[in-house]
């Protein structure tokens, strides 16, 4: 799955040099970050021109704080690729005006030319970014309270329930769907729920990830076991397998 898709944007950075990344954390998309370190290490993969926005940090985490989405990120990928410091955008998660810095972060998207491709997982609830149950289809860049389950999934990566922040500053459903291409990651068999009603569910602000039903061109990277539960799971492996007979087998 992870080598699928970090493929697909390997592919589109020898394409577009200087192409707008956004990028995701969490544990689903640790695989492709390593292989992009790898490509970059071994293949001279070249991130010289690459901008990136991340889609969310925790309200309150300083970027040193080993939590923080910053430090993963840095961890994770940007200090093992040659990407140049001042093109890489993460909301800051200590900003005193809020909504202006929400403002910039949008503008400063919109500056860069927009996303070309936008990484996302998916938490059980069907949350995209820390857009929860219940987001405004149409948000954008702002500050969300975290749901008790997001809350409680995240402990897993702290001290305590008590030391995970109750905020983030998140890019809205809205944002995310003006990328150009989306990539949805998930892995799992307790993402399958979440996977069902995002893909074949009603398009719903219960479940934020099935907004993507309405973007013109989505990816899904799944594993068996997060793709378990899709009623129409043998049509999408055949039309997969269909693709070599249109030449599109790269898509
Ligand atoms: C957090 C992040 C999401 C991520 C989700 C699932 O809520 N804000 O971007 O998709 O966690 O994380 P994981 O990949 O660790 O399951």
């Amino acid at each position: 799955m992870s080598n699928a898709a970090a493929k697909l944007i390997a592919a589109q950075l020898r394409r577009k040099p200087d192409s707008v990344l956004g990028l995701a954390t969490g544990s689903t998309p640790l695989g492709i970050y390593r292989e992009l370190a790898r490509m970059h290490r071994e293949e001279g993969l070249d991130f010289g021109g690459v901008r990136t926005f991340n889609l969310d940090e925790y309200y309150g985490l300083a970027p040193e704080h080993p939590q923080s989405y910053r430090y993963f990120m840095d961890e994770n990928l940007l200090r093992h690729v040659n990407i140049d410091p001042k093109n890489v955008h993460i909301p800051g998660g200590l900003v005193k005006d809020i909504e202006a810095s929400c403002s910039e972060y949008e503008a400063s998207i919109g500056q860069a030319g927009g996303i070309d491709i936008q990484l996302l997982g998916i938490g059980r609830d069907g949350h995209i970014a820390f857009n929860e149950p219940g987001s405004s289809l149409g948000s954008r860049t702002r500050l969300k309270t975290l749901a008790q389950e997001t809350i409680s999934d995240n402990a897993r990566f702290f001290r305590s329930l008590d030391e995970v922040p109750r905020f983030a500053i998140t890019m809205g459903v809205g944002t995310i769907l003006e990328s150009r291409h989306i990539v949805l990651l998930a892995s799992g068999v307790e993402k399958s729920d979440a996977v069902r009603q995002a893909l074949e569910g009603p398009v719903t602000s219960e479940i934020t990830a099935s907004a993507l039903q309405l973007h013109s061109t989505v990816t899904a990277f799944l594993d068996d076991a997060a793709a378990e539960k899709l009623k129409r799971r043998d049509y999408y492996k055949y039309v997969e397998s269909m693709r070599q007979v249109v030449g599109q087998e790269d898509l």
